[in-house]
């Protein structure tokens, strides 16, 4: 009795310090968190998704009033008529998801042990549409960023919960972080280096974002119009630093978004947003 209690005991001992001494995503993200609360002591956990607004009271107001009456309540209704639409068989895009598709986008993306690829949330769409026959929408489309505006804003309020298990899993969300600190392109710039290092500084006229928050709510709107979506903005970033962009759903890409979201994890979705 009392040996097999000793043996439970150190079973649990060795648990605890092998889990305190290898470094994984769930560290990764403390450190970030930590080095966050250092640089921007005065930003609230919560309001990291508001990005580089949370760091300039008069454009977070002005944020505020352009969110009371968005320029692009048109648009996301245009995204609801292509959820909404059957496919040919009669069903629709709600039978593929849980909960017809409330509150499930904060699980993307996953990674898909099967095919050993990280899912993001439009793979699924079109997965949704291949099993129903349909003709997939090419990833990076208006009508694909639309349908995903609306259905992700059926999602807000939930908490982003990627989860990171297994070897698979783990070796595609090391990939995105590698992805995040190797420097690239003329200026030689990783994301990190902006995002990370200089986080507060000014670019030009634009102020840094944490990364932690960065993937809670897209869609974007940019200037209230342009409909930008999250691996559209990796582009964006790469180009600035005149790297070459890559192709929307690369594996690279996929990767950086999975690691990516799984840093705002716990943060609430809130989906489309206005941005400058
Ligand atoms: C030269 C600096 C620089 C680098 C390097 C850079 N970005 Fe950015 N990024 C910006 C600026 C400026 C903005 C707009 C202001 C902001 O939101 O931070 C931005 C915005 C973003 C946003 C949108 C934030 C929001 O709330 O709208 C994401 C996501 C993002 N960057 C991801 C990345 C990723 C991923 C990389 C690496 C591939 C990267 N960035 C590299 C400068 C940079």
């Amino acid at each position: 009795m009392m040996r097999r209690r000793l043996t439970a005991f150190l079973a649990c001992l060795l648990l605890a310090i092998s889990m305190g001494a290898t470094a994984g995503p769930a560290e990764d993200r403390k450190a970030m968190l930590e080095h966050y609360k250092q640089r921007l002591p005065n930003i609230k956990l919560e309001d990291y998704i508001y990005g580089a607004l949370a760091l300039n009271q008069d454009a977070k107001d002005q944020y505020d009033s352009i969110m009371m009456f968005p320029p692009f309540v048109n648009d996301v209704d245009d995204g609801r008529k292509i959820w909404e639409k059957p496919f040919k068989n009669g069903k629709k895009f709600s039978s593929c998801f849980p909960r017809g598709g409330k509150n499930v986008a904060g699980n993307y993306p996953y990674f898909d042990n099967a095919s050993g690829k990280v899912v993001t949330f439009e793979n699924a769409i079109n997965a949704c549409l291949k099993s129903n026959d349909e003709a997939e929408l090419k990833y990076g489309s208006k009508e694909m960023g639309l349908l995903t505006s609306y259905v992700k804003s059926q999602s807000d309020g939930m908490k982003v919960n990627v989860k990171v298990e297994g070897p698979g899993a783990l070796a595609a969300f090391e990939k995105g972080k590698q992805f995040y600190y190797a420097r690239r392109g003329q200026l030689n710039f990783a994301c990190a280096t902006c995002h990370i290092d200089n986080v507060g500084n000014f670019i030009r006229s634009e102020q840094l974002s944490p990364t932690v928050g960065q993937a809670a709510h897209w869609p974007e709107f940019r200037a209230g119009t342009e409909l930008t979506t999250l691996q559209r903005r990796f582009q964006q970033c790469n180009s600035q630093t005149r790297a070459a962009p890559l192709e929307f759903n690369s594996e690279e890409y996929n990767n950086l978004e999975y690691f990516l979201t799984y840093m705002s994890n716990g943060q609430k979705m809130q989906t489309p947003v206005f941005r400058k």
